[in-house]
């Protein structure tokens, strides 16, 4: 899509559609809206009188000009009451115009900025939040699909119009970054709607070396003489159930640099979990596609961060395997030897993300890093507590769990923290190795990060569960049923952040 800022009166602009922003609770129309209202006698003040439009958030009216005005149609979109906006609900309101106009067939709309009254202190977010709903609303997964020639639209153009020339710098940065976010976002929905079939470890590992190539970033992939060199026990455990063997991706973004943070982005990269021996009931299983999304999401990260050019060293480290049932698989019972040396005895096959990530996670202590943080759909009980509003945050350093909160609420990509209590410690003991693989029926994204604390206790870590919000069971303003891309903006935000701070 083709994104244009332009800056002038709108007035005299022809346009296929102007699309106008409004405040359920403005007592008087901004001077945008009553020059339109008298050029079309009194048409729009007459809907909102007569309360045939209200101006929520997300509802929308097309209008006809009848050749009144330059501009064929003008769109009003609701955007609730003013007091609450939030740049979440731009992102929506943004997301609902690009749906709305997308599904009447129109190719070029212009919107008129100014009509969202933004305060100069959060021009820049907000229009990236702007483009960031208006790009991913557009997201769709079609590749495996035949699309009618009638129902091949698109956009082909966005024009943001603006008044104040001020503005059109800080905007113009703003429409990058919001762009290059909502292209990572979208690379990483791909992956993860993508059928096991066809991204197995070994094609994944290929997309990563490709998408560093083109990044120009280092990537190194290890197969399994490596893995077995480094006894890396849960990754190779786990693999040996399928006829597809591991690979281990390792991205380096910066090498070189010095006097900088090294932050390591860890991604849950199950490209299948049937649940192996202890294999999961057919309901949803086909779900678990998506077991790869932290992975998927490490990639995304890596790319905002790369396009953005931000001034940081990360990494990203994404064990790649599935979890299938073959006779040689893993069994219950069995005791598995990581690389940091720490035994697991395997009681539950299913509970296979702790046991790849156990190994990546120590691999990380490599780079001394400032911080780790992983992303993992790692248990269906953070699904049980948060549902799909918020991922779930565990750690055992509170300055970063703070960035990450800060980042989640800027993005909306929200997390929630649950207690790493050494109380719950106790679940995970085992008789005959170092620790078991699960704990008790209850509190089960507790102790599976405790499994995880096992093997982060050298560097400040969070381990965000993303089982609940990593899949969208509906269609909304900017997301589409599936994969949702989550991580990407969270923590390429946490990233910018801490890139300023530095
Ligand atoms: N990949 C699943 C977790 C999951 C569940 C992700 C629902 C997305 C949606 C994970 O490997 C798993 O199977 N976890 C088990 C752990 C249990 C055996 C302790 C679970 O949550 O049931
Ligand atoms: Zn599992
Ligand atoms: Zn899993």
């Amino acid at each position: 899509m083709n994104i244009q800022i332009k800056i002038g009166k709108f007035e005299n602009k022809p346009a296929e559609i102007q699309v106008f922003y409004l405040y359920e609770d403005s007592k008087t129309f901004n001077s945008l809206v009553k020059y339109y209202d008298n050029a079309l006698n009194n048409a729009i003040s007459g809907l909102l009188n007569k309360k045939e439009f209200i101006p929520k958030l997300n509802k929308t009216i097309i209008l006809p000009t009848y050749g009144k005005i330059p501009a064929k149609r003008i769109m009003l979109v609701g955007l609730g009451i003013k007091k609450d906006i939030t740049s979440d609900k731009i992102r929506q309101a943004a997301g609902v115009t690009a749906a709305t106009l997308h599904d009447a067939g129109i190719k070029e709309i212009t919107s008129i900025m100014d009509s969202i009254e933004m305060p100069a202190s959060k021009s820049t977010e907000w229009y990236q939040a702007y483009i960031e709903g208006f790009l991913l609303s557009q997201y769709k997964f079609q590749k495996y699909k035949q699309v009618p020639p009638e129902e091949q639209k698109e956009i082909k153009t966005l024009i943001l119009l603006l008044s104040d020339k001020d503005i059109s710098h800080t905007s113009r940065n703003a429409v990058n970054h919001g762009r290059i976010i909502a292209d990572a976002v979208c690379f990483t929905r791909d992956l993860t709607n993508t059928p096991a079939q066809d991204k197995t470890p070994t094609i994944l590992a290929d997309i990563a070396e490709k998408m560093a190539r083109e990044l120009g970033i280092k990537c190194k992939t290890l197969a399994t003489p490596e893995l077995k060199k480094l006894g890396m026990g849960g990754i190779l455990g786990i693999s040996r159930g399928s006829a597809q063997p591991p690979k281990f991706t390792i991205l380096e973004y910066n090498p070189h640099s010095k006097n900088q943070d090294t932050i390591v982005f860890v991604g849950k990269g199950l490209t299948f979990d049937s649940g192996g021996i202890c294999l999961k009931q057919a309901k949803d299983m086909d779900q678990m596609k998506g077991d790869m999304s932290g992975g998927a999401a490490v990639l995304g990260i890596l790319k905002t961060i790369s396009r953005m050019n931000l001034n940081q060293h990360i990494i990203g480290l994404i064990p790649w395997t599935e979890n299938m049932p073959d006779g040689s698989a893993i069994k219950p019972g069995d005791i598995i030897k990581f690389c940091s040396g720490k035994t697991a005895e395997v009681v539950n096959t299913d509970a296979e993300g702790r046991l790849i990530l156990a190994d990546a996670l120590t691999y990380a202590e490599k780079y001394k890093p400032t911080a780790v943080i992983d992303l993992a759909t790692l248990t269906g009980s953070c699904v049980v507590a948060l549902g799909s509003a918020a991922s779930g945050m565990l750690g055992n350093n509170d300055e970063l769990k703070k960035r990450v909160k800060v980042a989640g609420e800027k993005t909306w990509e929200r997390v929630w923290e649950l207690p790493l209590w050494e109380d719950y410690q106790e679940q995970i003991k085992s008789d005959i190795a170092d620790i078991k693989n699960i704990g008790g029926p209850y509190a089960g994204a507790i102790t599976a990060a405790c499994f995880l604390s096992k093997f982060t206790e050298k560097y400040p870590w969070v381990h965000l569960d993303i089982a609940g919000t990593s899949w969208s069971e509906k269609n909304t303003a900017y997301l589409q049923k599936g994969a949702t891309g989550v991580g990407v903006r969270l923590l390429t935000q946490l990233v910018v952040d801490w890139t300023k701070l530095h």
